[in-house]
């Protein structure tokens, strides 16, 4: 597959791997040594390359710089125990992206392109994937107008770049976390099930005034009665609740995660009841009280499951029970991760080998 798109190569003289110390990784601040890039021009994907990581010049009148018109994803790449290189779910990240293009009046990937851009660059860069216990190599994805026109309406010019970062873990410790009932993160009929800037950006101010507060992230609820759990900071929410699964159902202002998406399917497979429907915060609170929370914890790429343990409600904080070694959220992450690394059955076809 893929040979029909072709990318230059540039590669770096200066390659920066000797800087990046594989037992000490913080998430987000190495980056490897290329990154792909492709241009949308006059209605077409332009020729694709690979030039080492570095910085780009935009016009100051770019219309992603003002108007927000960029989207992104986040995915990550794993060494296996053959030390084979294996991407998760990379077609769901893609499907996902192109629901963003869509939102956003953005043009569509075709898949040969991103899969070939992205399997390239990986290879070129397969140094850069770590094997150390919770590592990964995270894989950000973005595309963005390139238009220097400062009237509203969607860019004609486009920008495609897919870089990488090892990464270590993104939450150090469980999470204390606040209900949210004055801001919101989106509304029905939004664009909080895309993942535009904007929607991280907008996310900012509360979640600073949470922090300033003593917490780690918010639970964004719904944005006309502030009653119903959204997501929790830049994941998705998932409660254990009577030994059930129970997590928010997807809608126009949920973002649709490929973790959520898989821990959702492991529970499944161990028999549990998954329920994705409403949650209440006055359920949450209810249940937690009467001992019947089990576990609380957020689902996502750069976090994959982040334990809670204290949820803020009304100006109180209540502590959750310290999950437990058969707790699900630790067994669903070594699954995951198992399953990520070649040491469990990949059961349902979620690795591509680069
Ligand atoms: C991810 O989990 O990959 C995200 O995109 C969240 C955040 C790092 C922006």
């Amino acid at each position: 597959m893929l040979d029909t798109v072709t990318i230059r190569t540039q590669r770096t003289s200066a390659s920066r791997l000797q800087h990046l110390d594989p037992e000490h990784i913080e998430f987000g601040k190495i980056f490897s040594d290329h990154m792909f890039v492709v241009d949308y021009r006059d209605g077409e994907w332009q020729d694709a390359q690979l030039l080492p990581y570095g910085d780009i010049s935009v016009s100051p009148a770019n219309s992603a710089l003002h108007y927000g018109q960029a989207i992104f994803e986040g995915m990550k790449a794993y060494k296996n125990a053959d030390g084979d290189i294996t991407l998760f779910r990379p077609h769901d990240n893609l499907h996902r992206l192109n629901a963003s293009a869509e939102r956003m009046c953005m043009p569509q990937i075709p898949e040969e392109l991103f899969m070939q851009g992205l399997t390239q660059l990986i290879r070129l860069d397969a140094e850069w994937v770590p094997n150390t216990q919770g590592s990964a190599l995270y894989i950000r994805p973005l595309m963005f107008a390139t238009d220097g026109f400062i009237g509203v309406r969607p860019s004609e010019n486009y920008r495609l770049l897919i870089f990488t970062c090892p990464v270590g873990l993104y939450y150090s410790k469980p999470l204390r976390v606040r209900f949210e009932e004055k801001y919101v993160r989106s509304v029905e009929g939004g664009a909080g099930y895309a993942k535009n800037a904007g929607n991280y950006g907008a996310a900012m101010y509360p979640t600073k005034l949470a922090q300033l507060e003593g917490y780690n992230q918010l639970i964004w609820t719904d944005a006309s009665e502030h009653r119903y759990v959204e997501e929790s900071g830049t994941m998705n929410a998932i409660f254990i609740l009577d030994g059930k699964l129970i997590t928010p159902e997807l809608s126009s202002s949920i973002l649709d995660g490929i973790t959520r998406r898989s821990v959702l399917q492991l529970a499944r497979d161990w028999g549990m009841t998954v329920e994705e429907r409403k949650v209440s915060a006055v359920e949450v609170m209810q249940a937690l009280s009467e001992g019947r929370l089990q576990e609380a914890f957020g689902v996502g790429t750069a976090a994959t499951i982040a334990s809670i343990s204290v949820i803020g409600y009304q100006g109180h904080d209540h502590e959750l029970p310290t999950p437990g070694e058969d707790a699900f959220s630790l067994r669903a992450g070594a699954t995951l991760h198992a399953i990520r690394t070649g040491q469990a059955p990949d059961t349902h076809g979620w690795m591509v080998v680069v």
